[in-house]
Order: structure tokens, then C-alpha cells, then sequence
């Protein structure tokens, strides 16, 4: 690890002490308790999914994967970092490697899930609820107001200088994996080979991804979330959407990218260059000030019309959007906030935790505040080809040309997605 990053991510610990104190100065509390969670063995079972611990504490501690730990933050002293780490000769106990971060702390190792003794004026944060009823028993904090959680959050919707380095890092090494996935595909690879080859360039295993990788080649990549890989390649081979991440001490990179096989019809490929035009577009219009919902909106002016330039609607394209033709190509949000998780929290709250819900036009908004320097946004417009969503538009008789999006369905349809910071004048492109 370099040592500037070490050394950003002591001034990052630092402004963390500071933010915290002033929380607990105003909630009036002696201390923060951070739970890190625990993974829950599946029903009737003996194994356990994969963890991810709660981002709070990784916010702090860059273990995303530690169980049964506690963080206990108390003003004008060392956090102490209750770290779980038994002797076992089934599993390997949690490792500290040799950095600086390790300092900022008071460690105490632990061999068993017993909560540590904090004063009863703590707030208690995390997944409490999730603790064996007599361990939950024993513990003296109180629960942490609505209004504290609403303030963590709010902390990490901007990043410090270290969260941007580690996610610019995600971003280029999930790079490396989208190249081998290019690769794989030109190389008439099926959905689990081009999986196989992300992961292998990217260097990591599936359980420590950010989120399950989304490899769907032909009409699955129109299904948005696509969670199989099919194990044999298809005979046609019309595309590939790839949305797969990285996680670097604990942060996410985001990206999407999508391939024209041999087998698509041309208009795709220039589908492809518009949405990716779209992409670079909106990002050119990203500075501080800026409110997220009128860039969503912008997407849907854009893509509106790339649905009358390549000729899928026959109409204006303001005509397609007071149809809302362009919901029906592309049914999700512009983008999300990023960070320690990939949906990252605080997208539809103001700064003081007010609620800011998403239109009713357009529900799967992720992030509708306004845009400021620090904050790290997904940009992701879609073009997809979605019978489920195409066919109320046939039903209402709107002058679509079926015929061609009858041979753009077998492909399934487009997203490309960049990570984005938001600096004092405008943006950073951190994908570019
Ligand atoms: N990978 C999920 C998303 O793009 O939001
Ligand atoms: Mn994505
Ligand atoms: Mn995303």
C-alpha cells in the first residue's frame, strides 16, 4: 500500500473522531457503539452466506468482512476496536496487516460475542436486534435516535480524499476485469466463462465482489438485475452486458459495459455510441449545485431522442417523453450514490435527514439531492428492449417501429456506467 494512501486514511480516521465528537457533544451521549454485525447460518444449516460488514464501522475499520466486532468511539481518546478473533483450527482468525491505521486504535482481541462494557449513555449502532436475546440483555447503551443515524449517514454521502483514492482504485482494477470480459466475449464465451475471466483478472473471489456480478449475454441482458450465468455459450451471439465491481478496503466500483456480438443488427452498435454518448454527456453536466433529478430528466430528453434519430419512435421526441415512451426503454434511476456500499446511503434525504422521496414518475430514483463537492455518483443510462414494458406501448397503439425493435430484443438492451466524483468546480471522472 502506498503511503500516501496510509497516510490519507489517518487524516480520514481523524475527521472521523472529529465528526463523531461533534454528534455526541449535540445528541448529548458519552460514546457510539459501532456493531459490525454477524452473518446468520441459513435455516436448519450449518453454513453461513458470505459477510459484509455494517458500513459504518467499515467507514472506520477496513475489514468489510469482520464479524462479531465493536467499535466504541468516546470523545478525547483512542477508539478501542473490540476485534473477534478466536483461536480456531477450523477457520483462520481475522489478520491486522502492518499499517498505520492499526494505531488509531486501541485493540482488543476477543474470543467470544460477548458485547463490551460501555457506559449506559451510549448509543448503541448497528444490527442490535440481530444479537442473541441474552447477549442483547447485557448490553448497557440505549438505542441510537433516528436523527444520529440520519447524521452517520450523512457523513458518508462525502468522501474524504482517502475514500475517493480507494475508490479510483476499485474503479481501475474492476477495469482490468472488464477488458478480460470483452475479451471472452469476442471469444464466444459463455455467461460463467466471462464471469470466470472477470474474476480472474480483477483478482478476487466471488464472495468478496460488491455485488453478485450482472453477466447476461443476448436477451438477459434486459433483465436488469440478471443474477444466472449460463454455463454454455449460445449458438447467436448478439451482446453482452456486463455491471460488475471491484471492492478496495472496503469500497465499490460500479461499471457497466456493453458489447455488439456478430449476430446483432448494426442499429445496436450505434445504440451502443449513443447511450455511451448519453453517459459522457450527462457527466459534462455534473458541478456542484446541481440537482440529480434534473440530470435523470435530462437522460430521458437525451434518450428520447436516440429513439427518434435511429428511428424506434416515429413522433417527436417530446412527444415520446410526455408519452412516456422513454420509462418504458429505461425503467431505472440515472444513478446512485457510491461508496462503502454500492447503493450507498443518504440518496433521498436533505442534509438535516428531511425526507426527499423520488417523483412518483419515477420511483426507482436512487438519489435525488443535489450535487456537492465530495459525493461520488454512478451515471447510468439504459436503452433496453423489455417485452414486459414495450407491450402496454403496443396496447395504446403509440407508433413505435415494432418491426425494429423485434430484432433488437434478442438483444436484450444497454447500460453503460461510470463513477463520478464531484469536485469544487465541476466533476472526475473516476472510471475515465
Ligand atoms: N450494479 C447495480 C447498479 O448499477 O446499480
Ligand atoms: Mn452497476
Ligand atoms: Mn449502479
Amino acid at each position: 500500500m502506498t503511503d500516501s494512501l496510509l497516510s490519507l486514511q489517518q487524516r480520514h480516521i481523524a475527521s472521523l473522531q472529529a465528526y463523531y465528537e461533534s454528534l455526541m457533544a449535540h445528541f448529548d451521549i458519552d460514546a457510539i457503539a459501532l456493531y459490525s454485525g454477524h452473518a446468520s447460518a441459513f435455516f436448519a444449516d450449518d453454513h453461513y452466506p458470505a459477510f459484509q460488514a455494517f458500513g459504518h464501522f467499515v467507514h472506520w475499520v477496513p475489514l468489510p468482512h469482520a464479524e462479531h466486532c465493536w467499535l466504541v468511539i468516546a470523545p478525547n481518546t483512542k477508539p478501542t476496536l473490540y476485534l473477534h478473533a478466536p483461536e480456531d483450527f477450523w477457520h483462520l482468525p481475522t489478520q491486522l496487516p502492518d499499517e498505520p491505521w492499526c494505531d488509531a486504535f486501541d485493540i482488543i482481541r476477543i474470543s467470544d460475542i460477548a458485547p463490551p462494557a460501555v457506559s449506559p449513555n451510549t448509543a448503541l449502532v448497528g444490527d442490535i436486534n440481530a444479537l442473541p436475546a441474552e447477549l442483547r440483555a447485557q448490553l448497557k447503551g440505549i438505542d441510537a435516535p433516528e436523527a444520529l443515524y440520519w447524521a452517520l449517514d450523512e457523513q458518508r454521502m462525502h468522501k474524504s480524499d482517502y475514500e475517493v483514492a480507494c475508490l479510483r482504485e476499485a474503479n481501475r482494477r474492476a477495469l482490468d476485469g472488464h477488458r478480460a470480459a470483452e475479451a471472452a466475449f469476442f471469444g464466444a464465451a459463455s455467461e460463467l466463462d466471462i464471469q470466470l475471466a472477470y474474476l480472474a483478472a480483477s483478482r478476487q473471489r466471488e464472495s468478496q465482489v460488491p455485488y453478485q456480478n450482472i453477466i447476461g449475454l443476448n436477451a438477459h441482458a434486459g433483465v436488469l438485475h440478471y443474477q444466472h450465468y449460463d454455463v454454455q455459450a449460445p449458438y447467436q451471439r448478439h451482446s453482452l452486458l456486463v455491471d460488475a465491481g471491484y471492492r478496495f478496503r472496503g469500497y465499490a466500483a460500479d461499471l457497466t459495459r456493453t458489447y455488439a456480438g456478430p449476430d446483432a443488427p448494426s442499429v445496436f452498435a450505434d445504440l451502443i455510441t449513443a447511450v455511451t454518448n448519453i453517459k459522457d454527456t450527462v457527466i459534462d453536466a455534473m458541478a456542484p449545485n446541481v440537482a440529480f433529478l434534473d440530470l435523470h430528466t435530462l437522460m430521458h430528453r437525451y434518450l428520447a431522442e436516440v429513439l427518434v434519430a435511429h428511428g424506434l419512435f416515429h413522433g417527436s421526441a417530446e412527444q415520446a417523453l410526455e408519452a412516456g415512451i422513454t420509462r418504458a426503454f429505461c425503467p431505472h434511476g440515472l444513478g446512485h450514490s457510491l461508496g462503502i456500499q454500492v447503493h450507498d446511503v443518504a440518496g433521498k434525504r436533505l442534509t438535516d435527514g428531511t425526507p426527499c422521496p423520488s417523483p412518483s414518475q419515477h420511483p426507482a430514483l436512487r438519489l435525488t439531492r443535489t450535487l456537492a463537492p465530495g459525493m461520488v455518483i454512478t451515471i447510468e443510462p439504459g436503452c433496453y428492449f423489455i417485452p414486459m414494458l414495450l407491450e402496454p406501448l403496443r396496447q395504446r397503439g403509440l407508433p413505435l417501429n415494432w418491426a425494429l425493435i423485434e430484432e433488437l430484443l434478442p438483444c436484450g438492451g444497454i447500460r453503460i456506467e461510470d463513477n463520478v466524483l464531484i469536485t469544487p468546480n465541476g466533476r472526475d471522472n473516476l472510471t475515465a
